[in-house]
């Protein structure tokens, strides 16, 4: 069989997992986990969103975390934004790297951005466009790409064909976000099968959260497909504010053993990246979502 040998982790625990917190976290913690996981090796970190505060009051903060981070030279800090009020926002705060983000799912579509997917892809074109102007990378992502908590499975070719407006678009890879976590093998499979049919898969990215536990295996899948960048949130970190029950996305702690296990380079110190799993969940109050996290830090401790 053959696996990639090499594969990048787009951290999103800043942004995805911290999204979702009840309590608001204050930004010098943000601030503080960013830096911590840059240490740890992690050279791609979404660092927060420019979404609507009334929508999202957790990211309100989104200036002043990208403000505060110091830069390594050698990493960046994409963020969200869904519109050009949001794309014009985080470059003033100093962005130099955006993602836009869509759905598979009419419903999701609606609740979490307020329109309807055609809606939501005509919102993103002058974004695409102020950003090439100013040669800013653009991320896309696809949620719902396997289940969606109003309409339930969605077609592989539903996915495909969302991700394949958003890399025609001119999105330089797409990441393809089971939300809620439904997944299995055999389905994200097909709905990669569906995808790298019209969107190379070197440009295809999974997202996976762990809702029903089956996110290691899902990665696994995917890699035999020939995926190799996958997101992920540090100690398992978040959910999705409009996709309720939805658990956080799959622990970078454990994407990195199961990777490294693999013989997969990715770039990550995981004694580090532990302690700072462990750190984040005792510093916002939550036990420590990712196993091989918690088993490597009981280690240390004995
Ligand atoms: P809307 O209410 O339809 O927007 O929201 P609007 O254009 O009608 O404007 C209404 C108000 O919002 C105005 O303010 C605007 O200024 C303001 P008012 O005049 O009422 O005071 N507004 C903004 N403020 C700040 N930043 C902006 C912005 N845009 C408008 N960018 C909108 C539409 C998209 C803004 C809203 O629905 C929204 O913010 N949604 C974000 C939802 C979100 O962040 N969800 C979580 C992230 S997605 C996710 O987690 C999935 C992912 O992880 C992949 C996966 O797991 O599948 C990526
Ligand atoms: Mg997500």
């Amino acid at each position: 069989m053959h696996l990639p040998s090499k594969v990048k982790i787009v951290e999103v625990g800043p942004r995805d997992g911290l999204q979702n917190e009840k309590q608001v976290v204050p930004t010098a913690t943000k601030i503080e986990l960013i830096e911590r996981l840059t240490e740890a090796g992690l050279r791609v970190i979404e660092a927060t969103s420019f979404v609507s505060p009334k929508w999202v009051p957790q990211m309100g903060d989104n200036t002043a975390v990208m403000q505060g981070i110091r830069r390594h030279p050698a990493a960046v800090y994409p963020v969200l934004t869904p519109n050009l009020q949001g794309f014009d926002a985080a470059i003033q705060a100093g962005a130099t790297e955006v993602a836009i983000f869509g759905a598979a799912s009419e419903s999701f579509s609606r609740k979490n951005i307020n329109c309807s997917i055609a809606e939501s892809l005509k919102r993103f074109e002058p974004v695409v466009s102020a950003a090439s102007a100013l040669e800013i990378p653009v991320r896309g992502y696809v949620s719902c790409v396997v289940g969606c908590p109003y309409e339930g499975a969605i077609a592989p070719e539903q996915a495909a064909a969302v991700a394949k407006t958003l890399f025609d678009m001119g999105c330089y890879e797409v990441s393809l976000g089971d939300t809620i976590g439904v997944g299995n093998p055999a389905a994200v499979q097909r709905m990669i099968e569906a995808c790298a049919r019209i969107v190379p898969i070197g440009k295809l990215a999974g997202h996976y959260h762990d809702t029903y536990g089956m996110a290691i295996a899902n990665i696994y899948a995917s890699l035999e497909m020939g995926m190799a960048v996958f997101d992920s949130s540090i100690a398992g970190l978040g959910g999705c504010p409009y996709a309720q029950g939805a658990s956080g996305n799959v622990a970078t702690e454990d994407v990195v053993y199961l990777l490294h296990g693999l013989g997969i380079e990715t770039g990550v110190d995981l004694a580090k990246l532990a302690a700072v799993g462990d750190w984040i969940s005792s510093a916002i109050n939550r036990p420590n979502g990712a196993k091989a996290g918690r088993a490597l830090c009981a280690k240390v401790a004995t």
